[in-house]
């Protein structure tokens, strides 16, 4: 099978498309042939080496010390059911379906395998592009608002409104009856206001620590944010996400502060994969790339101004 490879931490172009042995099921897996494939911060932040202040030495313990240890990255993908591993029952050969790798990686490929429960059926509505797009986003976004308990009514400042993580917070939070405000840049407040922010702070212009509103909820997913700046927006009994926490936000978050790494629930999996095919939520894909060309993806990653999600194709 084709596949990405990264052999050594660095730049885009350090991911390369090489031919490589078919993935083959072990016990409880499914090889997937996988038809779209998100390229995401996390994959980036492996491919570069970029991790969270504080944590580049455990990442790399992790990860791997001088190359990534898994070689062929990508998490969120979407496809076509090549082939079951002893004891799965759930899914059949032909089926499509979506699903996570999680740190095991490895859907920049032809060809993935993945333990059973991490797939979940993908609507006949829902194209492979879109599933694998809203995942990586959408899971954290649904992770982060169930930890907080999202209701109605309650007010919620995303901060980086639209990347893969906040198009989905921004969508997810209108869906549960909240009040939006996003925070981006002019060049995509049309897009935040589009997917359901009532009011957007363009962050070349405003200081978001400076804004006189208060929130129930605050997701930064960008840094802008720390317990110490993120506090004073919040309002009584609030909580402020620090989804794109490093180490220091890890170890003074406590009480009416929250970082950590999301989950992967199938019921979520199920539940954006829903929200897409009733066309309640728009995957916001800014570009669909041949396999060939990840390193295009990558670099749009990199340049931290990806708008809502980008995948490749094999
Ligand atoms: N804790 C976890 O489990 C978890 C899970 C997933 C992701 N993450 C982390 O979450 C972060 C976000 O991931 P992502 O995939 O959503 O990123 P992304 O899609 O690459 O974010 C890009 C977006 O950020 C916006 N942006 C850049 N600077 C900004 C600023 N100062 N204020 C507001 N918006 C800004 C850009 O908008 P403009 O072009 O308009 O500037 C762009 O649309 C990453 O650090 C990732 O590692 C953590």
């Amino acid at each position: 099978m084709r596949a990405v490879v990264v052999e050594r931490y660095g730049p885009p172009e350090v991911a390369r498309v090489v031919e490589v042995a078919d993935a083959s099921p072990g016990k409880g897996e499914v090889v997937v042939r996988v038809r779209a494939a998100a390229v995401t911060a996390g994959d980036a932040r492996v491919r570069g080496a970029a991790f969270p202040a504080g944590m580049r030495w455990g990442a790399r313990l992790a990860l791997g010390i001088r190359k990534p240890r898994r070689a062929i990255l990508g998490m969120s993908f979407s496809g076509v059911v090549d082939a079951l591993g002893e004891g799965v029952t759930a899914f059949a050969v032909g089926d499509e379906v979506s699903g996570t790798t999680g740190a095991r990686f490895g859907a920049h490929a032809e060809l993935v395998a993945v333990a059973a429960e991490r797939l979940v059926p993908k609507p006949a509505g829902v194209s492979h592009e879109a599933a694998a797009a809203v995942l990586f986003g959408g899971l954290t976004a649904l992770h982060f608002l169930d930890a907080v308990g999202l209701a109605a009514g309650r007010s919620v400042l995303v901060v980086g409104a639209s990347g893969a993580v906040g198009s989905s917070a921004v969508q997810l939070a209108r869906i549960a009856g909240a009040r939006v405000t996003g925070v981006t840049s002019g060049r995509n407040a049309g897009l935040v206001r589009a997917l359901g922010a009532e009011r957007v702070v363009d962050y070349e212009r405003e200081d978001v620590t400076a804004l006189d509103d208060r929130f129930d909820v605050i997701l930064d997913t960008v840094g802008t944010l720390s317990a110490r700046t993120g506090r004073p927006l919040l309002r009584e009994g609030g909580t402020l996400v620090l989804i794109a926490g490093g180490l220091r936000d890890m170890l003074s978050a406590r009480g009416d502060v929250k970082t950590g790494v999301a989950g992967e629930k199938p019921e979520h999996m199920r539940r954006l994969l829903a929200l897409l095919d009733a066309r309640e939520l728009d995957p916001v894909l800014q570009e669909t790339i041949p396999l060939a060309e990840i390193a295009r993806a990558y670099e749009i990653v990199d340049s931290h101004r990806k708008i809502g999600n980008v995948v490749v194709v094999p």
